[in-house]
């Protein structure tokens, strides 16, 4: 049996970084590229092609902090986002990529002060520690409860705009999900989405992911346009294509 441990994170990691200089450079990953992490190989097959390509909208500013899905939804990470590779992303960059922003990066955006490397560190600890991304969520008016008291030990206590940390969910498979979002807010008609059925699919789902890639862009992006509807059309053909699995693991085998 082979053990991967702490040499298996660093170089999932270090891959990471690799594919980010490709996608700089608009290549692609070929089908099934084999993504090592700490118990085997992670690969991903892009059902519309035979290759992925890193140089669509996905892989684009198109907001103004400089940040792109990418940031935030990574090949190597199965389209989410690890410790690990953030931590060295905040260790190659002094925490100066994009993904370090105050927005909802940080634990709280009322009183950090990113100007030097520690302060960086430390108001991006939750972001370097567990790969949380601040999401703050108005308490619906509608509500059937009530927030009383809000106790958060890195600000943000406010209890009518609730600050909740939350890991990027994949943005591979999506051809079996049922609700979109941690909450479901992106396949709610309460929050002005519709609900993914067996009967409307795929449409309902299609429509979803095109309405989530605006807010995606507006919210972590600090969009200051909405997506055209080419952009949005790209962005979802591309997230429908993809398939992942761990394909190894060293212990079960393939
Ligand atoms: C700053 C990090 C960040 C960036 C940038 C980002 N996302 Fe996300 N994404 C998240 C987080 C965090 C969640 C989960 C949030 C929640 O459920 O409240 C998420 C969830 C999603 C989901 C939901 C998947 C599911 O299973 O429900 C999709 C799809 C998605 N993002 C697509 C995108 C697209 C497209 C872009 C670019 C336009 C983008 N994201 C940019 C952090 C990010």
């Amino acid at each position: 049996m082979l053990s991967c441990g702490r040499f298996g994170r660093i170089l999932c990691a270090v891959t990471g970084i690799i594919f980010v200089q490709c996608a700089a450079n608009g290549q692609s990953l070929p089908n099934l590229f084999p993504f090592p992490n700490a118990t085997g190989l992670l690969e991903t097959y892009n059902t519309a092609g035979d290759s992925v390509s890193l140089s669509g909208p996905f892989f684009q500013s198109l907001g103004t902090n400089g940040r792109s899905c990418v940031s935030c939804h990574r090949p190597a990470q199965g389209w989410s986002i690890s410790s690990d590779e953030v931590k060295l992303r905040f260790e190659l960059t002094y925490g100066k990529d994009p993904l370090f922003r105050t927005v909802d990066g940080s634990n709280c955006g009322e009183t950090v002060d990113t100007s030097t490397l520690a302060g960086r560190r430390k108001a991006y600890s939750l972001l370097l520690d567990r790969a949380l991304i601040r999401i703050q969520r108005q308490v619906p008016d509608n509500a059937e409860f009530n927030v009383v008291s809000v106790v958060n030990s890195y600000g943000c206590s406010d209890s009518s705009t609730l600050s909740l940390y939350r890991r990027p969910l994949p943005t591979t498979n999506l051809r079996f999900l049922s609700t979109l979002m941690w909450d479901g807010r992106e396949s709610s008609p309460q929050a002005g989405t519709q609900k993914i059925t067996f009967a409307t699919n795929p449409g309902d789902l299609l429509a979803d992911l095109a309405h989530q890639a605006i807010d995606a862009t507006d919210i972590h992006a600090q969009g200051s346009a909405p997506l055209t509807e080419e952009q949005q059309k790209d962005i979802v053909d591309f997230e429908m294509g993809l398939v992942t699995a761990q394909a190894f693991d060293y212990q079960a085998g393939p």
